[in-house]
């Protein structure tokens, strides 16, 4: 590492030219913001740039000696380069940038404070690339549920396989490029938009890769990306918008017939024309207190579907058609106002019986052998059970278990009833006793296909042993 330091040498020298100098005045006359950016410029074009391109067309990393810097404007925040170029954050390239030279990463020249200042202001000024446009997309009405999706599309495309990003607490993925673990901190998200539209525009022929994603799963790649590793990120909660402070009954009504009773019944029983024949059955919304449900769950629910939230595709996304968040309000009025709770309509099929009942026939799918014979890796401790209880209750996202599972764990949550079949009864030792641990976990991971047992994938490995320990504690 070498310490490089051309604005030092300057005032150096204009110090040793004494004061009263002609230099010394003409520093005194041009305002310091100016003399430094002449500093900056002078700096880019001397020393950057006998590694960086500063101009020009975009090439193959497989000729440059460093990455472009021609859009550097348009693609790093200023913060991140002041800290890039003073030697606080770690290298990008773990495997080095000309990987097919050396696997050696060598660490970067750094510059002090005060020019990484300067040179950050410069490349903001200077280096823009007139592609990058300004908000294609509005981060302000970007969701939590909405980087869900993204980190979907970032593994299913394989962007892991090149990009690391952090999964269950640890780095995943292929280190061969840029690690995303802070991408929201470093790269400004306009940018990775217009790069992610079509990446060989910035970087031919250097193992890039174009994803076959749509315009929609392009805002949320995009998003993703540019939230990782910004805590506090402003998530937008449609939920809290002016659209519900003032829904439309009757327009909630309206959808209901139109949409939601073909297989939710025209009075909410679960029993429309389409219902017979769907495994999960549409849930019986006359037997749920719809005030008592999470509203971030029913938006997420209606608006991007069973699929979005980890249950079945069955439950269409209405979003799209039923006039988006002013109609996902509307018809969460209607539900509210119509259904209580109280209806007790039994379910069309009985292979589970009624909610609560010990012992409850069971007919959940077995897990694979390796994960039915895994035991809990956690201590049986208090702080785990404690930890365990804490996410049944409350904080298990998208839902948390009680809302199906119950207060008690005994089935009867407030969406018990309108399951079928019905949320396994938790404090039954007669049915529990044969569920093993690896059981467990592999139905929390993955959920119980054609039931409304859902999956919570993205939910870390021992935060679901921590449940398990709590749910072990139910069983009488
Ligand atoms: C000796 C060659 C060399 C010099 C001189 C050099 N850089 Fe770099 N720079 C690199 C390499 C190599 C990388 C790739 C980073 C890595 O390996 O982690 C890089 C990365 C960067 C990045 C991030 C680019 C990206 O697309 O990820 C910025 C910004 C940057 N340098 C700015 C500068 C500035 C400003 C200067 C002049 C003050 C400078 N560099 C001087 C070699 C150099
Ligand atoms: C086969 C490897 C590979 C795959 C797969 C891949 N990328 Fe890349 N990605 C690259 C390379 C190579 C670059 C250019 C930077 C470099 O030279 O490493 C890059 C750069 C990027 C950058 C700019 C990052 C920066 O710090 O400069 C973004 C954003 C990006 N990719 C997004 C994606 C997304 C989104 C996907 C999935 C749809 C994806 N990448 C899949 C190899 C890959
Ligand atoms: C094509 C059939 C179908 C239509 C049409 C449909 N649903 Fe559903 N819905 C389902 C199924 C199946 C489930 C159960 C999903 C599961 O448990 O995995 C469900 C479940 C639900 C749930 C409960 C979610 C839960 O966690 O169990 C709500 C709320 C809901 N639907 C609302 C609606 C609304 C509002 C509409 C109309 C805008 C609608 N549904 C239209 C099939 C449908
Ligand atoms: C939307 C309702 C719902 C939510 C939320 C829910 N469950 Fe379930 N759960 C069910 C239903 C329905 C079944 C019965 C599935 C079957 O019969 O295969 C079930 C079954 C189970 C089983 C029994 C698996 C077996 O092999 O018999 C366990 C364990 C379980 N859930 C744990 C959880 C935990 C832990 C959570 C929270 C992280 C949770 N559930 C959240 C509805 C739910």
């Amino acid at each position: 590492m070498y310490i490089l330091s051309l604005f030092t040498h300057t005032f150096v020298r204009t110090t040793r030219l004494g004061i009263g100098s002609m230099l010394f005045i003409m520093w005194s006359v041009i305002p310091v913001w100016a003399a430094n950016q002449q500093q900056a410029e002078k700096m880019m074009t001397t020393v950057c740039s006998t590694c960086h391109k500063i101009e020009g067309q975009a090439e193959s990393r497989f000729a440059l000696k460093a990455p472009d810097l021609m859009w550097a404007g348009s693609k790093f925040q200023k913060n991140w380069m002041i800290d890039w170029l003073t030697g606080k954050e770690p290298t990008m390239y773990q495997k080095s940038y000309r990987w097919d030279q050396s696997q050696e990463p060598t660490p970067h020249m750094t510059v002090p404070d005060e020019e990484a200042q300067a040179l950050a202001e410069y490349i903001e000024t200077h280096l823009q690339d007139p592609r990058v446009k300004n908000n294609p997309i509005d981060m302000t009405t970007f969701s939590k549920q909405e980087a869900k999706f993204g980190e979907e599309i970032f593994k299913q495309h394989s962007c892991i396989g090149c990009h690391q990003i952090m999964v269950d607490g640890k780095q995943t993925g292929g280190p061969q490029s840029t690690s995303f673990f802070n991408s929201g901190q470093r790269l400004k998200a306009d940018w990775i938009y217009r790069f992610n539209s079509n990446p060989p525009d910035f970087v031919p022929h250097s193992g890039e890769f174009v994803g076959d994603v749509s315009e929609l799963g392009l805002r949320y790649v995009t998003g993703f990306i540019a939230t990782r590793g910004v805590e506090d990120f402003p998530f937008y909660e449609p939920w809290k918008s002016a659209e519900f402070d003032h829904p439309r009954v009757e327009n909630g009504a309206q959808i209901y017939k139109e949409y939601c009773a073909q297989c939710h019944g025209a009075d909410g029983k679960g029993d429309g024309p389409a219902a017979s024949g769907l495994e999960p059955k549409p849930a019986v919304h006359a037997n749920i207190p719809f005030d008592k449900i999470p509203l971030d769950y029913l938006y997420n629910v209606i608006y991007y579907g069973g699929k979005g939230v980890g249950k079945s595709p069955l439950m269409p996304y209405w979003g799209l058609t039923i006039g988006g968040k002013q109609g996902v309000a509307d018809v969460i009025a209607y539900l509210k106002a119509t259904f209580t709770g109280g209806a007790h309509v039994a379910s069309a099929a009985t292979n589970s019986g009624s909610s609560g009942v010990c012992p409850q026939p069971r007919n959940t799918k077995r897990a694979p052998g390796k994960f039915r014979k895994l035991t809990n890796p956690l201590p049986n401790s208090p702080e785990n059970i404690k930890a365990g209880k804490k996410l049944f209750h409350e904080t298990a996202q998208p839902l948390a278990c009680k809302q199906c599972h119950g207060d008690k764990g005994d089935g009867n949550g407030p969406m018990g009833a309108a399951l079928n079949p019905h949320p396994r009864n938790l404090t039954c030792g007669e049915t529990m006793t044969d569920i093993s641990d690896g059981q467990m976990f592999w139905i929390i991971k993955n959920g119980s296909p054609g039931t409304g047992m859902m999956a919570f994938p993205g939910m870390p490995d021992n935060q679901i042993w921590q449940m398990i320990h709590y749910i072990r504690t139910l069983a009488k």
